[in-house]
C-alpha cells in the first residue's frame, strides 16, 4: 500500500532520542502510514526531537522552528518532542506559535494521540511507558535498539535528565527479550541495550514480575538464538562491581566496548556532582575492567568548567585520562540547567578557563587516540558490516567498537566478517577481508 504521508524528523542529543525517534515513527505507523522524507518542504509532518542537557541545543531549537516554518507545506504540522519539551512545556507554544503539539520525553508513546490535537501538550515525568509494547520500526535491520529502563534517579548536581525523562523504572525482562526476538526473527545481529543508567537495572519493575539484576538480565539476553553481539549505554561507575565486570568480561556475545563516564577525575568535584565515587574508585573499576579484559576498550564522558573547578581539580581529571588512557572521549563545557542543583552555586568558573581547559584535554586525548589507531595496522577484527557506503565502499563496527571501511558491497551486508587492517586514521579503520 502506497504510503499516504510523509514524515520528516530531526533527532538531536543520545541514542535514547534516537530510539524515542523509532518508537514515534511506529507509533504514527499503526494509525496513519507515514514515508519518511529527508525533504522538509514536502512533509506533512515535521518532528524535532530535542536534547536539552546543555544549552546550545535549546538555544538551536527556537531558530531551528524559525527556519522550518518558513520551508514547510502551508499544511503541514510542526510537533516539538523529547527533553526540551519535557522542561519548556507550554512555554515553547507561546515562544513559537506555529509549534502545533509539544510531547515530552517520557510521553512518546503518546504521540498519535496529541498529533491531532491544536496545540496539545504531553509532559508528564509520572507517566509511566515500561510495558508499553511498542511497534517494530527500527532505522537500521541488523542492529537493534532496546530500552531496559526509562528516566534515572541518581540526580547529579549537573544533569537536567531526571526532571526531563522522570524517575527510573525498570522495563520487565520479558518484555526486553521478546523485543530483541521480535528484531533478531527479521535480521538483526547486535543488540543495544539503552537506559540512562543500564547497570542499575532492577530498580522500580512497573509489575510483579521476576526482578533481576543488570549481570543476569546479560546472561538471559544472550541466551537468545540468532543474537551475537550484545552492546549497552550508558553504564554507570558506581554500579560496575565485580559480577558485572566477571560477566562483561567473560560473556562471549558481549562486546569488548564499555563506556565508563568519568565526567571529573577529582574526589571533591566528584562529591559536589554527587556521583558517588571517588578518583579511586573510578581508577579501580577501569583496573578491574583492564585486568579480567585487556582487549577492552573504554570510553568515557568529561565536564570541565563545573562549579569551584581549580586548576588542581582539573590535574586530576588530566592524570585519569593519562591512566586509562580513553579510546572514545565525550567532553563538554559545563552548562548550567535549570531545575538542577548545580546551577544554584556561587563558584561558577570563568568560561574563557574551561575552555583552555576543554582544548588541552581533547588535544591530549587526540595524541592517545592517534597512538591508539596507528597501533592497529595489521590487526585482524571480527567486523559486523552493516552500512553500504559511497564509491563501493561498506562499514561497520569491531567487536571493540571501532568503525571500519572495506571494499565491497551487499554480499556482506549483514555479516560479521574477518577484515586485517591495511590503513589507520584518527576515526576509522581501511582493511580488507582476510
Ligand atoms: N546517564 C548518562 C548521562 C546522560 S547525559 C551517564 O551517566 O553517562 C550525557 C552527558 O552529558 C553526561 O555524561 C555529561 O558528561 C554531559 N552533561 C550532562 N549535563 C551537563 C551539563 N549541565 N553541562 C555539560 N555537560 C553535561
Ligand atoms: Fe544524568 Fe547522572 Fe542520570 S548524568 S542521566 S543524573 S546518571
Amino acid at each position: 500500500m502506497p504510503k499516504e504521508k510523509k514524515l520528516f524528523i530531526e533527532t538531536l542529543g543520545c541514542a535514547m532520542n534516537v530510539r524515542d525517534s523509532e518508537h514515534m515513527i511506529a507509533e504514527l505507523n499503526k494509525q496513519e502510514s507515514y514515508e519518511l522524507t529527508q525533504d522538509l518542504s514536502e512533509a506533512d509532518l515535521i518532528i524535532i526531537n530535542t536534547c536539552s542537557v546543555r544549552e546550545k541545543p535549546v538555544a538551536k531549537l527556537f531558530s531551528e522552528i524559525g527556519v522550518f516554518n518558513k520551508k514547510k507545506k502551508a499544511s503541514a504540522k510542526i510537533g516539538v518532542c523529547g527533553c526540551t519539551a519535557s522542561h519548556l512545556g507550554k512555554e515553547i507554544i507561546k515562544r513559537a506559535p506555529s509549534v502545533d503539539f509539544v510531547l515530552g520525553a517520557r510521553n512518546v508513546s503518546k504521540i498519535a494521540e496529541v498529533v491531532n490535537v491544536k496545540h496539545a501538550v504531553e509532559i508528564d515525568t509520572d507517566y509511566d511507558e515500561s510495558t508499553y509494547a511498542f511497534g517494530e520500526y527500527r532505522g537500521n535491520p541488523f542492529k537493534a535498539m532496546v530500552n531496559i529502563s526509562i528516566g534515572c534517579d541518581k540526580g547529579c548536581t549537573f544533569c537536567i535528565v531526571p526532571a526531563t525523562r522522570g524517575e527510573e523504572i525498570s522495563i520487565p525482562s520479558n518484555l526486553i527479550i521478546q523485543e530483541i526476538g521480535k528484531a533478531v526473527d527479521v535480521g538483526a545481529k547486535e543488540v543495544m541495550l539503552l537506559g540512562q543508567n543500564v547497570n542499575n537495572y532492577g530498580r522500580r519493575f512497573g509489575g510483579t514480575e521476576e526482578k533481576i539484576d543488570f549481570t543476569l538480565l546479560l546472561r538471559k539476553v544472550s541466551a537468545i538464538e540468532g543474537l551475537e553481539r550484545i552492546r549497552f549505554t550508558s553504564p554507570h561507575p558506581l554500579h560496575m562491581d565485580n559480577a558485572f565486570i566477571k560477566e562483561f568480561a567473560s560473556n562471549p556475545k558481549i562486546c569488548k566496548q564499555i563506556h565508563v563516564p568519568l565526567q571529573s577525575g577529582s574526589s571533591s568535584l566528584l562529591r559536589s556532582m554527587k556521583r558517588g565515587y571517588s578518583k579511586e574508585n573510578f581508577l579501580n573499576r577501569c583496573d578491574k575492567i583492564r585486568t579480567l579484559c585487556p582487549e577492552a576498550t573504554i570510553s568515557t564522558d568529561i565536564i570541565v568548567g563545573f562549579p569551584n573547578e581549580s586548576d588542581e581539580d582539573f590535574e586530576d581529571t588530566m592524570d585519569v585520562l593519562e591512566q586509562v588512557r580513553f579510546e572514545q572521549l565525550f567532553s563538554f563545557k559545563y552548562s548550567p540547567r535549570p531545575m538542577t542543583e548545580a546551577a544554584l552555586y556561587e563558584e561558577q568558573v570563568d568560561l574563557s578557563v574551561a575552555s583552555e581547559r576543554l582544548t588541552r584535554l581533547q588535544s591530549r586525548h587526540t595524541e592517545i587516540l592517534d597512538e591508539i589507531m596507528d597501533s592497529q595496522l595489521g590487526k585482524i577484527h571480527e567486523v559486523y558490516l552493516d552500512e553500504l557506503k559511497p564509491h563501493g565502499r561498506i562499514a561497520g563496527r569491531s567487536d571493540d567498537g571501532k568503525l571500519v571501511f572495506v571494499d565491497g558491497s551487499e554480499e556482506f551486508l549483514g555479516k560479521i566478517i574477518e577484515v586485517k587492517i591495511t590503513k589507520t586514521s584518527r576515526g576509522a579503520l581501511d582493511g580488507i577481508v582476510v
